[in-house]
């Protein structure tokens, strides 16, 4: 089956991604089909939809008539066998691998044989949900980012078994969608989620060992590395819930290699409820009466945070070259468009000099003599050779 703008596409789950998807979907022209086991979650759903075209509409960017025949597009309802007419159909509900299997299973009974389906998943193998299809070529990951109308970026995850002109057609088709399609191999974290552990845990590290505080850090991340956000202003905004558990996900998946340690000061906020901004309080306090946290903006400490952070990144960004998860090109697109870093990770590297990253990762390892610090061997064959990634 070809999927284009005729094609009738099937969203499941109405929640923060599910509605997103929906919104991008019916944005393009396709007629849409958003089911939830809940009817009050497609009720909030319809309402959050009505008020952001209100808002597009004040702003110009959106014509009233427009806005209206695309919230015509996309119906909602809780009864799955509707996407009995549906030619790609994306999940995008509970981040839980049984109830996802479960779901699948029951959805290939109601659509057509070619139809094409796809899941949202962040943490989960594609491998481990195809298991559920008896017909799992036609199955993938579509990885999208929140929230989807405003984030570019889209990781395509082929399983191995995934059929290759569905690969190619489902990518084209996200192209289309106006977004950045970025082809990621069936690995645990994908490109995103993998690249940017060390932005989390490494300044936790830094924290825990007390060599700078919370504001310190984020104001070198910022301030020197020309981040948007801070890792502690980054991690209460995603909530510690989250983040904590992708982290444990993949270093359970990556069999506890040192590299992606979760830290146990996030765990006890997590543990204390802290989730971050929606709980009030994180690393950061968000009560009216918070006292104001003031970094120590010494230029040579932040430098010296900057570069660890950045190295471990650079290094991480390394092993998923050569690992395969992704082209180099494509590396750079994902950290550039679906977290906002400043630089993509490798022209950085070209820029900085590979040797420079080679060195402080060196020395980290000698002081610790923790197997975490370990640079990768691309690193190490670049900087023998006097390679660049880039030009
Ligand atoms: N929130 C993010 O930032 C983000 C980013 C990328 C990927 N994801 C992934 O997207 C998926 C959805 O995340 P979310 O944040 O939108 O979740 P959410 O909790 O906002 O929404 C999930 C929706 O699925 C519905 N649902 C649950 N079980 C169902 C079932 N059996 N049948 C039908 N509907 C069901 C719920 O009623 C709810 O409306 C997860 O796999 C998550 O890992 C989330």
């Amino acid at each position: 089956m070809n999927i284009n703008k005729e094609t009738t596409v099937g969203v499941l789950g109405a929640g923060t991604m599910g509605s997103g998807i929906a919104q991008v979907a019916a944005a393009y022209g396709h007629k849409v089909i958003l089911v939830d086991s809940d009817a009050e979650a497609l009720e909030r759903s319809k309402e959050k939809l009505a008020k952001v075209m209100a808002r597009l509409i004040e702003k110009g960017k959106i014509t009233s008539e427009d806005s209206e025949s695309l919230q015509e597009r996309i119906e909602r309802t809780t009864s799955l066998p509707r996407f009995r007419e549906c030619g790609f159909v994306v999940e995008a509900i509970i981040e839980n691998l049984d109830i996802k299997k479960q779901i699948f299973s029951k959805m290939e009974d109601f659509v057509k044989d070619d139809t094409v389906i796809a899941t949202n998943t962040s943490s989960l193998s594609i491998a481990s949900i195809s298991s559920a299809f008896r017909h799992p070529e036609r199955f993938l990951g579509v990885h999208f980012f929140n929230p989807v109308p405003l984030m570019p970026l889209v990781e395509v995850i082929p399983s191995f078994i995934t059929n290759q002109e569905i690969e190619e057609n489902v990518y084209n088709l996200i192209k289309d969608w106006g977004k950045i399609p970025v082809l990621a191999k069936d690995t645990p974290g994908f490109i995103v989620n993998r690249v940017a552990r060390p932005f989390y845990s490494e300044a936790l590290r830094l924290l825990e060992e007390g060599i700078a505080d919370v504001g310190t850090i984020d104001w070198a991340m910022k301030e020197i590395g020309g981040f948007r956000m801070g890792p502690f202003e980054l991690m209460d905004y995603i909530g510690h819930d989250v983040n904590y558990v992708v982290t444990e996900t993949i270093f359970k998946q990556f069999y506890y290699d040192p590299r992606f340690k979760p830290s146990i000061s996030q765990l006890r906020l997590l543990e204390a409820g802290l989730l971050g901004r929606k709980s009030g309080r994180g690393f950061y306090d968000y009560s009216e009466n918070a006292e104001e946290i003031i970094p120590f903006d010494d230029l040579e400490l932040g430098t010296q945070i900057f570069g660890r952070i950045l190295s471990m990144l650079i290094n991480e960004a390394c092993d998923a070259i050569l690992m395969g998860v992704a082209t180099p090109e494509d590396i750079e697109l994902a950290m550039t468009k679906g977290v906002n870093y400043p630089q993509g990770l490798l022209s950085w590297c070209d820029e900085i000099g590979a040797e420079i990253i080679l060195d402080t990762l060196k020395n980290l390892q000698t002081e610790y003599g923790e197997d975490r610090y370990r640079p990768n061997v691309l690193l190490k064959r670049m900087v023998r050779e006097g390679k660049r990634f880039f030009g």
